[in-house]
């Protein structure tokens, strides 16, 4: 994954793309590059790192001041991150400036093709395909020359492309990829992400497959790829500039752990009145006939969002008395079962673009099965595909780490099952009144686990700073959370973080417990909770230095662990969200005290457009 950027208007093309850029290089931050035209040639700068090294390069070595151009940073798949594979790249001649998300699939086969009929390749990516494709089929009109190479791409993409001989014009593609126009007063932007455009419009729309963009003189034409001329109707974005800002936060990630309360009150609010609750979207699916004949319902996700998925399940599956399921996205092709008409599949993403969630959701359209979307990205590829889609309102998620928009799938995840359970009549209705009343209280119990565990939470991480090794451990939902905070850990600490159903430790794992070693024991839930502590004595007599997680009035875990941490107690089925603050924390002061850039961790990208 990468991110694109574009700007066409009267203002000076160079810082706006390189705020934009700055927006989006949570898509990926392996090297940068501009193309900037002034209407009569174009000039480019590139460079490995960041945009702050794109910056530098750009006092070392200024570019002249132009009106449109088109930027890019890198995620590497094709080549190592290196100057020569940077983006905007160009072909032989340098007549065309290509910047590119995604894969080519095909890129071998052309590529062979293109050397056979001369053309020269200079870097090791598959991007460079293009632009030697657009030298070789020329017509001298860069939206005809585009329309006539994109059938022969494979694969997933985003492209901004410009030409040295038309240095008016930017033409944008995308093809299962996200790219998004921006509209503005005689300006138009591009971007990869709704944040980047923020600052610059809240006007936007999404290219779709099969649609060619052309931004030329002030304005953005929409067409087919036959020609046709489509309108392109604006959406407006409910999102405000505040939201992409850090306001008095050190990094992202701690200002959306923050603002979880607020992300969950504006998921629920809307849905959940007077003890019951209202998903009009999914009204429109279906009727009580059709809810009732489902035989079966198969969550889809990756990462974070599986997580959540693995808790839904649990949730769904307490007030349903249907199979459940929950695949890998990544997964999901080789190894779903059966689907048919009767099976819903629930699709979890927060950007609403990851590529192995998209192919596991055209999967299951192929076999004819309801889909439901839940998705923190309004107009995001998921949304557009899914029969039907709940969004959650958690706000932009700006950090890689996903915080805000993990509680807040599961908060809507709940809310779902309730929808369910009530319209199918299923066996866990009568929890539900009792579910209701607790879920009316989260986003304030969230701000109490917040204030209730944030110093010991940095004091715990200072203390075991120079620690490699931590174990989570924990039973039943508080084993899923593990694995949840165990993610975290790795991701933004870079600590080999570990998940274990604590029952479980005793098969193998046990071996790894040495003296001092930290243990991180989950005990928020009731029901295992006595067997939970069992498992606790086995690691102490170990000698690991173990904290225990409990709710506020369960004197038994004080006992048994080092330090205890008390987090407020809510229905058993809502612990996970509340259990989760603390460690988001817990990785948060992990990756800093390390001297990590918890926001941009190394090797990893937000909304990973590529299988
Ligand atoms: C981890 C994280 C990732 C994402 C995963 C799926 O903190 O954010 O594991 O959860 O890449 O992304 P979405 O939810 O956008 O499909």
């Amino acid at each position: 994954m990468s991110g694109i950027v574009g700007y066409l208007g009267k203002r000076n093309a160079l810082p706006i793309l390189l705020d934009c850029l700055d927006k989006v290089d949570y898509r990926g931050y392996d090297s940068a590059g501009v193309a900037v035209s002034n209407l009569e040639h174009i000039e480019l700068r590139k460079t490995v790192g960041r945009i702050r090294d794109l910056r530098s390069l750009l006092i070392r070595e200024p570019l002249h001041k132009g009106t449109l151009g088109i930027g890019h940073t890198r995620w590497a798949t094709h080549g190592t991150p290196s100057v020569t594979n940077s983006h905007p790249l160009t072909g032989c001649d340098e007549r065309f400036i290509v910047v590119h998300n995604g894969i080519i699939e095909n890129y071998p086969y052309l590529k062979r093709k293109l050397i056979k009929q001369g053309h020269d390749f200079a870097t090791e990516t598959d991007t460079e395909v293009i632009p030697h494709l657009l030298e070789e089929h020329d017509t001298g009109d860069l939206e005809e020359t585009v329309r006539i190479i994109i059938p022969m791409l494979k694969g997933s993409f985003a492209l901004a492309i410009m030409s040295k001989e038309q240095p008016g014009i930017i033409v944008a593609v995308s093809q299962d990829n996200p790219l998004v126009l921006g509209f503005g007063k005689g300006e138009a932007f591009l971007a990869s992400d709704i944040p980047a455009l923020l600052p610059l419009t809240r006007e936007i729309r999404p290219i779709k497959n099969g649609e060619i963009a052309i931004l030329s003189e002030g304005k953005v034409t929409l067409k087919n790829m036959d020609g046709t001329a489509i309108e392109p109707g604006h959406t407006l974005i409910e999102w405000g500039l505040q939201d992409v800002m850090l306001q008095d936060y050190e990094h992202y990630m701690l200002k959306e752990i923050f603002e979880q309360p607020k992300a969950i009150q504006e998921t629920l609010s809307a849905r959940l009145k007077e003890d019951r609750v209202f998903l009009p979207e999914l009204d429109e699916l279906w009727n009580e006939e059709e809810i009732k004949s489902l035989t079966r319902i198969t969550i889809v996700a990756s990462g974070t969002s599986y997580h959540s998925g693995m808790i839904g399940r649990k949730v769904l599956q307490k007030l349903l008395n249907l199979p459940i399921e929950v695949n890998f996205s990544s997964e999901f092709r080789y190894e779903h079962p059966e689907l048919t008409e009767q099976n819903l599949v629930i699709i979890l993403s927060q950007s609403g673009e990851t590529a192995d969630t998209l192919s596991a959701l055209r999967e299951a359209k192929k076999y004819g099965c309801p889909v439901i979307a839940i998705t923190n990205t309004a107009g995001s590829s998921v949304s557009r595909k899914a029969d039907c889609t709940l969004y959650t309102k958690a706000g932009p998620e700006m950090a890689v780490a996903s915080t805000k928009a993990y509680t807040s799938q599961l908060a809507i995840l709940v809310l779902l099952a309730i929808w369910l359970a009530e319209k199918g009549g299923w066996h866990g209705a009568e929890q539900i009144p009792e579910l209701l009343k607790w879920l009316k209280r989260l986003p304030g119990d969230v701000e109490s686990t917040l204030i209730m565990t944030q110093d010991a939470i940095d004091q715990f991480a200072q203390l075991t700073y120079d620690q490699e090794n931590i174990f989570l451990i924990g039973r039943g939902l508080d084993y899923v959370l593990a694995l949840e905070g165990a993610l975290k850990l790795q991701e933004v600490a870079y600590i080999h973080a570990d998940a274990y159903a604590a029952g479980e430790m005793k098969h193998g794992t046990m071996a790894l417990i040495t003296p001092g070693v930290p243990v991180i024991a989950l005990a928020t839930q009731q029901e295992v909770l006595e067997k939970t502590i069992s498992n606790i004595k086995e690691v102490k007599a170990r000698d690991a230095f173990v904290i225990g997680i409990t709710t506020v009035g369960d004197d038994l875990l004080a006992e048994e662990v080092d330090e205890v941490m008390y987090i407020p107690s809510t229905h058993p089925l809502l612990m996970p969200i509340l259990a989760a603050v603390p460690l988001q924390l817990l990785a948060y002061y992990s990756g800093t005290v390390r001297g990590h850039d918890v926001d941009r961790p190394r090797n990893l990208a937000k909304s990973l457009t590529v299988e």
